[in-house]
């Protein structure tokens, strides 16, 4: 295994091992991409405090997210297809979640299915719906994520409809990949994802195809899936969804204090402070510059967690310390799956933990549950002012 000591080693494997098809995928936002770099460069704004002659030793990452012991506050976001970057990439990724002890969210938009991911680990993951029109088949999910042993529903908000990025569009990017002489061309240099998606049978979305009305093979799935998103989506709507669903909930999408106070009245667990990676809106405020206004609005009364932009254990301390309870990544766990599998997804959460710690410790701090603002500088105006 080459040398890793940081995210962007495994993203530039990542690069270089899968088809340019799920690399642009993955590693786009919508339209001008504003959003998506500020999700990053808006963490670069936040300096931290160096604090020395303190007694460091005993740190603790461990706490709870949703109630749930988890090893350190980092969890693994849904992202869609994460079956075509790596074979059973769901699996994989899911495996390693649950051996370092973090959530692995599942995606509605999943290549491996529920019963498929469930069947292939020991530990509950959490699952994530996204707000369809067909109550049936809303019910049925909720009713497999139940029976799969989920021990939480993510319910995704943000994605009424879908924000559009350009390059998906010019690769036609679909799964299994269409084939074309320029996705041919450039899969054939792709050797290792080749063989194991060869040695596969999972090849398109598992949790939708032979289980949604009239998708009974991957040619009907984009017609479905332009139907089945609920434009109408509002609040009562999501209402019935928790209804159709007892266990911890979480809301993921909000990005103004005035959904946030909705959530709450909803009866979610915690919410998820998140532009979705700046895939939707493009010329969102960052998440992390939104996290402080929503943190004011319902800070104390709900479970407040972020992402979008996290690439690094310093990035993941800075939310912590502006208020969040937890946090996910999504593609800096992407490039250590498309990178090396499991052991990739594994390498980006040791990545994340070590310097996460270290870093806690430089700032003088010896447990999760103790950061403050108090170990950041956070330039003036860095919420904005706004008429
Ligand atoms: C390739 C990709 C696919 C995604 N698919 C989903 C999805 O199916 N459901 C969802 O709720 N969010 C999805 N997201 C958003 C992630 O859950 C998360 O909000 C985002 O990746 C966080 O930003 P980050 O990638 O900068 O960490 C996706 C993100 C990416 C990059």
């Amino acid at each position: 295994m080459p040398v890793i000591t940081n995210i962007d080693d495994l993203k530039r494997i990542y690069r270089r091992r899968v088809p340019k098809m799920f690399y642009d995928y993955a590693e786009s936002g919508s339209w001008s991409e504003q959003t998506f770099r500020e999700n990053t460069s808006d963490f670069d704004r936040i300096y931290l405090k160096q604090r020395v002659a303190i007694d460091m030793t005993g740190r603790n990452l461990a706490t709870k997210m949703i109630g749930q012991d988890v090893a350190m506050p980092v969890g693994l976001a849904p992202v869609g297809l994460t079956g075509m970057q790596h074979a059973d990439g769901e699996i994989k990724a899911a495996r390693a979640a649950e051996k370092f002890g973090v959530p692995f969210t599942l995606s509605t938009m999943s290549i491996c299915s529920i019963e498929d991911v469930a069947e292939n680990t020991e530990k509950p993951f959490w699952f994530q719906v996204y707000t369809l029109k067909d109550d049936d088949f809303m019910q049925r999910l909720f009713d497999r994520a139940r029976d799969a042993k989920c021990s939480a529903a993510m319910i995704t908000v943000d994605l009424q409809m879908l924000g559009q990025r350009h390059k998906d569009l010019k690769n036609g990017l679909s799964a299994p990949p269409k084939l074309t002489p320029a996705s041919v061309a450039n899969m054939m240099t792709k050797v290792h994802w080749g063989l194991g998606m060869l040695g596969t049978k999972r090849r398109s979305f598992g949790n939708i195809v032979g289980h949604a009305k009239g998708v009974t093979d991957p040619s009907s799935l984009s017609a479905w899936t332009s139907e089945a998103f609920d434009q109408a989506l509002d609040w009562d709507r999501i209402r019935v969804f928790r209804k159709m669903w007892d266990g911890p909930l979480i809301i993921k999408g909000i990005m103004d204090p005035r959904d946030a106070l909705e959530a709450l009245n909803v009866g979610a667990d915690a919410i998820i402070v998140s532009n979705h990676g700046g895939r939707q809106l493009d010329g969102a405020l960052s998440a992390i510059r939104a996290l402080p206004a929503i943190m004011d609005a319902v800070g104390d009364k709900i479970e407040v967690h972020l992402d979008s932009g996290i690439r690094s254990g310093q990035d993941v301390l800075k939310a912590l310390a502006m208020g969040a309870k937890g946090t996910y990544i999504g593609r800096a766990f992407v490039y250590g799956l498309g990178a090396m599998g499991e052991a990739g997804v594994s390498k980006t959460l040791e990545v994340i933990c070590k310097e996460l710690d270290t870093t806690m410790g430089l700032c003088g701090r010896r447990d999760v549950h103790d950061l403050d603002r108090d170990i950041l500088m956070v330039p003036k105006g860095f919420s904005g002012e706004w008429e």
